[in-house]
């Protein structure tokens, strides 16, 4: 099985990659939002894909990006190629302290598959 195939069968993470590529550094989705949230409080999180800009044309592209808190769902969002970016901002109101504030992050390449990113934020 080549690498590429290999990248279609589980969820992909930066740790995953060698060194030596920047396959992660093109794919993991990368989320902007303050380091703490105000419960109660809306908040723009700020989701897009890869370090290195990812190709963006008919032949391969970022499909679409989901969005969870923890393993909450929050959103999902499709892009067409060319025409559109792989980049949203989605206003968040966590409301509860306590619960898990990891915010998550899941691309698709068509051809490289889904890669996950991650960021911890505080709540107060
Ligand atoms: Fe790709």
């Amino acid at each position: 099985m080549s690498n590429e195939k290999a990248l279609f069968c589980k969820l992909n993470k930066p740790e995953d990659v060698e060194t030596d590529s920047t396959v992660g550094e093109k794919h993991v989705p990368v989320i902007m939002v303050p380091s703490v949230l105000k419960t109660g409080e809306f908040y723009d999180v700020k989701i897009t894909v890869g370090e290195i800009e990812h190709p963006n044309e008919n032949e391969h592209f970022i499909q679409w990006v989901e969005f969870y808190v923890g393993n909450v769902y929050l959103g999902r969002f499709d892009f067409a190629p060319v025409m559109t970016k792989p980049e949203v901002t989605i206003p968040i109101k966590l409301g509860h302290q306590g619960i898990d504030t990891t915010l998550r992050a899941i691309s698709r390449c068509n051809l490289h598959g889904l890669w996950e990113g991650k960021v911890q934020v505080k709540t107060e």
